[in-house]
C-alpha cells in the first residue's frame, strides 16, 4: 500500500517525488511497471520491507522491516548507461559515511565496510516506447538487525545499526542519499565520465587487492589493478597479463 507521497522542488532531477510504500514484493519491478504511464526522470520508489526483494546476478536481497529499499528512474544517455550504475555507489557510500560509517566500493557497487557488504545496488536498463531507461535499486541495512539476515548471509554482512550507536532514521538517510544522487547524476550528465571514474576509482577499496573473479569464461586469479576507460576493472594476473572483467562474481582474498 502507498503510504506517502512527498515533493522536493529543490532537487535538480533525482528524488523530486518519491513514492512511499509500506511494503511491495519489489521496488525495482514497481518502478518498471510505472515506466509503462508517463512518469518524471528521477522518480523515486521507496519501500519499507520488500517480499521478493532482488540481488545481483538472479540472487535474492533479504529486505526486512528497518532497512531502506528504494528504486531511481532515470533516462541516462545509452552509451554510458553501465558506468552510471557504477558510479551511483558513490552516493550510496557517501551517504554511509556522513552518518558514521567510513564504507568503501567493493567493485562494481557493493557497499562495504571491513570487508562486510552493508548496501548494495542493482541497475537495469529497460526499453519502454524506445526510451531507454536505468532502474537504479538501492538497499541499504540501515536500522536492521544482524539476525534479520539469514544465516548464509550474516557472516559477510553489517548494517549501520550495528556498526553505529546512533540511531538514524531511514527518512533521514534517504534524504541525504537523494540529494547525494542528484548531485551525482547532474555531474554524470555535465561533465566527463573519465572524471567521474576518477573519482570512483579513488573510493573502490578492491583496488589493490587480490581477487577471485569467475565469469562465464572460467576463474582468473590476480590484482585488481585499475578501473578501465570503459568501467571494467582491469586485473592483472601472476604472470603480468592484463584482463578486463566486468560481469561475473570477484571474490577479494585477504
Ligand atoms: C546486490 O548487491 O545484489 C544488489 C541488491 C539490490 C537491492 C535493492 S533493494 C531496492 C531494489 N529492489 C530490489 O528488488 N532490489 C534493489
Amino acid at each position: 500500500m502507498k503510504v506517502g507521497e512527498f515533493h522536493d522542488s529543490n532537487r535538480k532531477i533525482v528524488g523530486r517525488t518519491v513514492l512511499h510504500h509500506d511494503v511491495l514484493e519489489s521496488t525495482n519491478e514497481t518502478a518498471k511497471e510505472l515506466l509503462e504511464t508517463d512518469i518524471e526522470e528521477g522518480l523515486v520508489v521507496w519501500a519499507d520491507r520488500q517480499v521478493a526483494g532482488r540481488g545481483r546476478q538472479g540472487r535474492a536481497w533479504a529486505s526486512p522491516a528497518g532497512g531502506l529499499y528504494v528504486s531511481i528512474i532515470l533516462r541516462p544517455k545509452e552509451a554510458h548507461a553501465w558506468i552510471l550504475g557504477l558510479l551511483i555507489g558513490m552516493p550510496v557510500v557517501k551517504a554511509l559515511r556522513h552518518f558514521g560509517v567510513f564504507a568503501g566500493l567493493k567493485y562494481p557497487n557493493d557497499a562495504v565496510y571491513q570487508s562486510r557488504k552493508i548496501a548494495g545496488l542493482l541497475c537495469e536498463g529497460v526499453y519502454r516506447r524506445d526510451v531507454y531507461h536505468v532502474v537504479a535499486g538501492i538497499g541499504v541495512n540501515t536500522n536492521v538487525d544482524l539476525d534479520k539476515l539469514p544465516p548464509d548471509v550474516q557472516p559477510h554482512a553489517t548494517t549501520l545499526k550495528r556498526e553505529v550507536n546512533l540511531f538514524v532514521a531511514n527518512d533521514e538517510f534517504l534524504d541525504y542519499l537523494l540529494n547525494q544522487v542528484d548531485d551525482l547524476y547532474s555531474r554524470y550528465r555535465n561533465t566527463r565520465v573519465e572524471f567521474l571514474l576518477k573519482d570512483y576509482r579513488g573510493q573502490c577499496t578492491t583496488i589493490g587487492k587480490r581477487v577471485v573473479a569467475t565469469t562465464s569464461k572460467g576463474k582468473m586469479i590476480g590484482r585488481a589493478y585499475d578501473i578501465a576507460a570503459n568501467g571494467a576493472l582491469v586485473i592483472m594476473d601472476d604472470a603480468g597479463g592484463k584482463h578486463e572483467f566486468v560481469e561475473g562474481s570477484l571474490e577479494v582474498l585477504k
